[in-house]
């Protein structure tokens, strides 16, 4: 069976799609965050997924190398980034194949703040991409795309909502 490490930041909601496919011919060898108190630890924890917090450092560096070494010892086949809010380094993006899901339908809207840069742009439909990482910020190679609608009266945590409905699928999907 193929192995997969999955990146977090947060709430965890993509990570736990993951987790509980049960479709998923991968296996999820561990779960890592940069954040000690982020919510995905505790439901990574409850499915029996091993976890690890590598918090960032003062010197960026002594982080990507902790984070490098850390992924080397777990011997993925592939690392899924899931709402994980940290650029990754060259280093690391050429040494493990990598995906992410990005909440917006790339090349428009990359960054930390995709949703509310679709919302303040006026556009009536943003979506969801999933792409491998390359050294850029969201600019590697796009695997799958799907639209999402922008309602009148939304606002950043209801678009946000409806775009990770969508994602959750197109995550387990892609894996
Ligand atoms: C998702 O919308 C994911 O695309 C986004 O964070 C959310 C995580 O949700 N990631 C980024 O914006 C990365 N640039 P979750 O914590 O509920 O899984």
């Amino acid at each position: 069976m193929k192995r997969a490490v999955i990146l977090a930041s947060g709430n965890g909601s993509l990570a736990q799609a993951i987790i509980d496919d049960a479709q998923l011919s991968t296996q999820i060898v561990a779960l890592i965050s940069d954040r000690a108190d982020a919510l995905v630890l505790e439901r990574a924890r409850l499915s029996g997924i091993s976890t690890h917090v590598i918090e960032m450092k003062s010197n960026r560096q002594v982080w990507d190398r902790e984070i490098l070494d850390c992924v080397n010892n777990l011997k993925p086949d592939l690392v899924i980034s899931a709402g994980f809010m940290r650029i990754l380094s060259p280093d690391f993006v050429r040494t493990f194949p990598t995906i992410n899901s990005h909440p917006a339908l790339l090349p428009l809207f990359p960054g930390a703040h995709a949703v509310r840069d679709a919302l303040a742009a006026g556009v009536r439909e943003t979506g969801t991409t999933i792409h491998w990482v390359d050294e850029g910020v969201d600019t590697g190679k796009i695997i799958r795309q799907v639209k999402v609608s922008i309602l009148p009266g939304d606002n950043e945590a209801s678009l946000h909502e409806r775009i990770k409905e969508v994602e959750r699928g197109l995550i387990v999907a892609a894996v």
